[in-house]
């Protein structure tokens, strides 16, 4: 049987991070700041918190990240009806998820461990055996990058991403109100309440969800009708793939900075806006808005959309699924 196990990486720099099998998770991102120790990561103080927990906290999700309305799928011709975990829709993979799975490790060394995962043919209702590995590499230049691999038995949608919150204030800093975001897309994907896609693709163009400039998040947050309706930002912009990175952060107090590359076709930015209650590291509890994440992924609930302008969710059994998403930080001494 395998047992929950820590990994812990580390490069030249003086930066570590931590994962575990349980949920092929990101525990940890520890950076060297001005000779100090800086955790840009939200976290639980032990893994049987991270099992408690339901903000998905550094998490692998999977089979499909986002939302599916009404759970419900149609692959040639045939309905597939997967489990809800969110009113009469799915998210992030349905009631057990990959983040609630244990993985096994198939590889480890100083900077780099690859998650081995097999979801059965039938596994909360998505049609095909799922064969998946996710690799964690930490390079010298203070790169964390992920890659997501995957072969199926039958036509599945797959849609793999992280769910790691950054502060780069420092966990334990309050907010990332003062951060500044910026994200290198001409489009995003209004949703209703239940955060499903309502209107279609709508350019940011003069529009207040526009994040191309680099945009303070506390500005204006809540008298957007856009994110009254999501009490925050709980968004999937459509990258704008002409540009060499997806997204840039930067702290509030400017010492860290962090880009985002990815071969996905869009990110979902998301505020933190219901965090409140989910256990910290300090016996403790976060707030909402204490971390943000951004997560690469196909537009949510695209296997319902074949139309918009992005590669297809579906794998085939004669594909490999293939991408990585890299956070790269700089740190300004
Ligand atoms: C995000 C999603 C949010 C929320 C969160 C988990 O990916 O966009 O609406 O469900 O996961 O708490």
């Amino acid at each position: 049987m395998p047992i929950t196990q820590i990994i812990e990486l580390s490069n030249k720099q003086g930066m570590q991070i931590k994962l575990s099998n349980w949920g092929a998770t990101w525990l940890s991102c520890e950076l060297p700041v001005n000779g100090q120790t800086r955790e840009v990561l939200l976290g639980c103080r032990s893994l049987e918190q991270y099992q408690q927990q339901d903000a998905y906290l550094g998490a692998t999700i999977g089979r499909y990240a986002n939302r599916i309305a009404n759970a419900t799928i149609n692959i040639d011709n045939k309905q597939y009806y997967l489990t809800a975990n969110q009113g009469v829709n799915q998210l992030h993979g349905g009631k057990l998820g990959f983040d609630k799975q244990l993985w096994l490790i198939q590889s480890c060394s100083d900077q780099q461990v690859t998650f081995l995962l097999i979801s059965p043919d039938g596994d909360q209702g998505f049609p095909g055996e799922l064969n998946v590995t996710v690799t964690y590499k930490l390079t010298d230049d203070n790169q964390v990058i992920i890659l997501f691999n995957a072969t199926t038995t039958k036509t599945t949608p797959v849609n793999l991403t992280n769910h790691a919150y950054f502060n780069l204030d420092g966990e334990i800093s309050k907010d990332i109100l003062n951060h500044k975001l910026k994200v290198n897309a001409n489009y995003y994907l209004p949703v209703n309440a239940n955060g499903i896609p309502n209107k279609g693709l709508a350019s940011v163009a003069m529009h207040d969800m526009d994040l191309r400039q680099p945009k303070l998040l506390s500005e204006k947050l809540l008298e957007s009708a856009e994110r009254q309706i999501t009490g925050g930002y709980d968004h999937a912009y459509l990258l704008d793939k002409t540009k060499a990175i997806a997204a840039q952060l930067i702290s509030s107090d400017k010492k860290v900075t962090m880009n985002v590359t990815t071969t996905k076709p869009s990110l979902q930015i998301y505020t933190g806006n219901f965090l409140q209650h989910t256990p910290n590291r300090h016996n403790g509890e976060y707030g909402n808005f204490a971390g943000i994440a951004l997560e690469s992924q196909f537009l949510p609930d695209s296997p319902n959309h074949p139309d918009w302008p992005q590669p297809s969710c579906f794998l085939q059994p004669e594909q490999i699924y293939e991408h990585y998403t890299a956070y790269q930080f700089f740190i300004n001494q």
